[in-house]
């Protein structure tokens, strides 16, 4: 319970600090905005790829070519900002997953926003649907935790979140 909490205090604390007063819908806004116009061009890249101050400069660049409102942009920041406090957040181990509840977690990091989950979302990512009997679990896991593991270029951002949470995520797409 009290590693849960923990894990907790750490995401709503890096969430709020990597960019107070942005609310969680701009985050999953991002998602879609990034999935719908950042391999238009180019092959998308990973957001980690890039430090924050670097993506403050690629942005608005960026911003101009994909012709992004100032929403749009506002959005993709609050999506860029998230996944850039991965490396904070996902060192927190817990072992309980009762209490995690993994469908909310799809929801907040907007998965499918780049994966089609249930026949339906984004096609910059792979279907879901069937990715635990083509993958395994653990891979799925491993992969959520650290997208490069199997492919160094990969577009996947990474999330702030726990092993247990990346199960908890895992075991919704049985
Ligand atoms: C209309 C075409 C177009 C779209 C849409 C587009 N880009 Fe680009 N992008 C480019 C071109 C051209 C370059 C390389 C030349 C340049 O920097 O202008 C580039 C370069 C980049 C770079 C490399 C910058 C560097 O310094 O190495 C990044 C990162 C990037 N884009 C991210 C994005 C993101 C994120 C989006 C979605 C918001 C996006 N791009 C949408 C055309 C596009
Ligand atoms: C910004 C877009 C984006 C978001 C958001 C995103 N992914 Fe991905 N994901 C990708 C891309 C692109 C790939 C394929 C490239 C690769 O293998 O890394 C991928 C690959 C995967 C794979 C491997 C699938 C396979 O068949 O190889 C899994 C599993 C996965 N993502 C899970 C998730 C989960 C769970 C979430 C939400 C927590 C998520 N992704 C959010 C872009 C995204």
């Amino acid at each position: 319970m009290k590693t849960i909490n923990l894990s907790t205090v750490f995401l709503l604390f890096s969430l709020f600090f990597a960019n107070p007063g942005v609310a969680e819908d701009d985050v999953t806004a991002g998602a879609r905005v990034y999935n719908e116009n950042c391999s238009r061009c180019h092959n998308a890249r990973p957001v980690q790829e890039f430090h924050a101050d670097e993506w403050s400069v690629i942005v608005p660049h960026m911003r101009e070519k994909a012709h992004l409102s100032g929403t749009e942009a506002k959005q993709l920041e609050a999506f860029i900002a998230v996944t850039l406090t991965a490396d904070k957040v996902s060192q927190v181990a817990d072992e309980q997953t009762e209490d995690i509840d993994g469908p909310a977690l799809v929801q907040k990091f907007a998965c499918a926003a780049c994966h089609k989950m249930n026949g339906t979302g984004g096609a910059l990512g792979p279907s879901l649907d069937d990715v635990v009997q083509r993958m395994g679990r653990e891979d799925v896991i491993k992969k959520i935790l650290e997208p490069t593991f199997n492919n160094p270029s990969s577009s996947m951002p990474r999330f702030p979140l726990s092993e247990a949470e990346a199960a908890a995520i895992t075991d919704t797409f049985k």
